[in-house]
């Protein structure tokens, strides 16, 4: 669109001074990440027309309605824009006719962001911003055995989407498309993922043993009142089975390969206490401990039993109580409660206190009262009879997680090595409709990144057999049940999504063939086969990357081709995924066509565009 204006130059600057209540109601604050400060103190000069216009910075301003005179003073003179000869928003003109148009106007027209910042020295600039999102570069070449592509920048769990962490499973209940909850192989997979990342860039965590099967006296007082505490010796570590929800790898080790040779770095000690009351409180020595908000404990409930964790506020004046207990119901809103499985065999929990405690309070509908930061655990009152060992506080523990991630996908890979997904999808209103039990290449090549990690990570076949079994639904048609399909009979695809007609979601295609990459670079079986899937999954996406392209963003997906409808153009944080996953790849493959084809991508996220005719 232009606008036709007489005089020679007319630009479209924002009024600072109108910049209050009004348009920051529309700026997507949860979207916006914040920005770099500009670095230096040349400011002043830079930013110069902005010193003219602060001193009055208080009217709100509305679209559409210019509320007050108050800029009349400095030469600006009210007048009407109008808009394509369709409604008109309160502009002002100066003495030498600029024009200058709200920006909560330009914001919502053109699609862009900004928001009042303040620069190191103290300044405050306006940022403009064409996007939302950032890309991640990659420091290092993609290597299958280490850190899944960007994903330690991730955290999965706090997600809207994610209604919270099992407690029976330990990994998380998705409400996409299914607000009562399930679980999304795509969202464990992308928590295992996360999690395996994050525990090779992040390093030990801070450990702190409060009990091991020894009264830790250092870090606790007990106070028993009339319940029963005693130290209970373990004549081998026999108890502890495999049904277990957190694992760890002596226990993984035992519980697939039936080898024995179980090396705990906790329980080596084969003591472990035995509790049995009404309230046994384990209260923190405060001067002890840190704020971490991750625990860890192994418990076998021997009767009914439960303990409630303890969270106070830094500044004392708040404490919340989040409670766990042996139940098969995943969440309950008395107490609240997590469920972490009735049966009466060794659990080991590991469980983020701080997102525990946020889920709730969503679920619960309340607002997070405080931030998690400011919250230490104060103190832990049992319930019940049980034995109970390792009980352990850390900053993180992103083994135990993506463990979870892992044992789930093996228990619940199916005959044909598939994660079906239990839910109903439609995409373009209804138009395109998948029946729960729908498998996504997506699934099956995140699956597969995390199954060949845990492969090298712990060097056990069964998760290098899962992997390949995984590959199987690669050969099966979308008609069939599967999700391959071919672009106009020629070109391979796996897709995220497998409707018919096919819809060619390309970051979900992308994310599959991380995976077969993966696969192709572990494998001992099979390897042709994963082979042959990967080059022409790259060919395909050689040959139809420009079709996504629309000259100043990309497309999500091909279903304006498929079913003719309006294109589905990727938001901002789809477009740098995509960039993201084609910059990973030519680490990989080095290729002259993806490298330009990113650079251009990169340079739309700056409001560059391709030329018109
Ligand atoms: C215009 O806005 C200023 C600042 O908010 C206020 O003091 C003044 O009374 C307003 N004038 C009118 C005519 O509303
Ligand atoms: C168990 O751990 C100890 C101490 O870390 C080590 O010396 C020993 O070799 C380990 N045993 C096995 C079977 O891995
Ligand atoms: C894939 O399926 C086709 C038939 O649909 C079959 O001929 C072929 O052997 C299969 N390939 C693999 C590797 O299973």
């Amino acid at each position: 669109m232009r606008l036709r204006i007489r005089r020679s130059h007319i630009y479209l600057i924002l009024i600072l001074g109108l910049l209050s209540i009004g348009w920051t109601l529309f700026i997507r604050l949860d979207k916006f990440k914040t920005p770099p400060l500009i670095e230096g103190n040349d400011l002043s000069e830079k930013y110069k027309f902005k010193s003219n216009l602060s001193p009055t910075a208080s009217a709100p301003i509305l679209l559409g309605k210019i509320e007050n005179d108050s800029f009349r003073c400095f030469g600006f003179k009210k007048i009407d824009c109008l808009i394509n000869n369709e409604y008109s928003v309160g502009c002002y003109k100066t003495s030498d006719d600029m024009v200058y148009v709200p920006f909560n106007f330009i914001r919502r027209y053109f699609d862009i962001y900004g928001k009042l910042i303040k620069t190191p020295n103290k300044q405050e600039i306006f940022n403009w911003e064409h996007s939302y999102s950032k890309v991640y570069y990659p420091k290092e070449a993609y290597d299958y055995k280490s850190t899944y592509l960007w994903f330690d920048n991730y955290n999965v769990e706090v997600r809207d989407r994610v209604k919270l962490i099992s407690g029976l499973k330990g990994v998380p209940i998705s409400t996409q498309w299914e607000p009562r909850g399930h679980f999304y192989p795509i969202q464990i997979a992308q928590f295992g993922l996360s999690h395996f990342s994050k525990s090779l860039t992040l390093g030990k965590p801070r450990v702190t043993i409060l009990e091991d099967g020894f009264f830790k006296q250092d870090y606790w007082h007990v106070a028993v009142k009339g319940s029963r505490i005693q130290i209970h010796s373990m004549e081998d570590n026999s108890e502890i089975d495999a049904e277990t929800s957190f694992p760890t790898i002596g226990e993984m080790k035992r519980a697939f390969n039936d080898n024995n040779d179980n090396n705990n770095t906790v329980n080596i000690n084969n003591k472990v206490l035995f509790v049995d009351g009404e309230a046994i409180t384990f209260k923190l020595k405060r001067k002890k401990m840190h704020n971490d908000l991750t625990l860890s404990l192994r418990v076998k409930p021997l009767d009914k039993f439960s303990f409630t964790v303890y969270l106070q506020s830094d500044s004392g004046n708040y404490e919340y109580a989040i409670s766990y207990a042996n139940t098969n119901i995943d969440f309950d809103e008395n107490g609240p409660t997590y469920g972490f499985g009735e049966s009466k065999v060794w659990h080991h929990l590991t469980r983020e206190l701080g997102v525990d405690f946020q889920k709730a309070c969503t679920i619960l509908d309340k607002k997070l009262p405080i931030k998690m930061k400011n919250l230490h655990v104060s103190k832990i009152i049992f319930k019940g009879k049980a034995l109970i060992d390792d009980v352990i506080l850390s900053s993180s523990a992103h083994e135990s997680h993506f463990f979870s991630a892992v044992r789930w996908l093996l228990e619940n890979q199916d005959d044909l090595g598939g994660w079906p997904i239990k839910t109903t999808r439609k995409l373009s209103n209804g138009a395109l409709i998948l029946k729960p039990g729908w498998y996504s290449a997506m699934a099956q090549g995140q699956a597969i990144s995390l199954l060949t990690r845990m492969y090298h990570y712990v060097g056990d076949e069964i998760y290098l057999k899962a992997a390949t079994r995984a590959l199987s639904l690669f050969n099966v048609s979308s008609e069939k049940g599967g999700f391959r399909t071919y672009f106009l009979d020629k070109y391979l695809w796996f897709e995220e999504y497998p409707t018919i007609p096919s819809s060619f979601v390309l970051n979900g295609f992308i994310y599959s063939l991380f995976g077969l990459y993966d696969l192709k670079m572990s494998c001992a079986k099979q390897c042709e086969t994963v082979e042959e899937y990967f080059k022409k999954g790259l060919e395909s996406l050689k040959h139809l990357l420009s079709l996504y392209d629309t000259g100043s963003g990309t497309l999500y997906d091909l279903r304006h081709f498929s079913l003719k409808t309006e294109p589905k153009i990727a938001r901002w944080d789809y477009h740098t995924t995509h960039i993201n996953q084609l910059l990973y790849l030519n680490t990989l493959l080095k290729d002259q066509y993806l490298s330009t084809v990113s650079k251009r991508w990169i340079g739309y996220l700056k409001g560059k565009r391709a030329a018109h005719n």
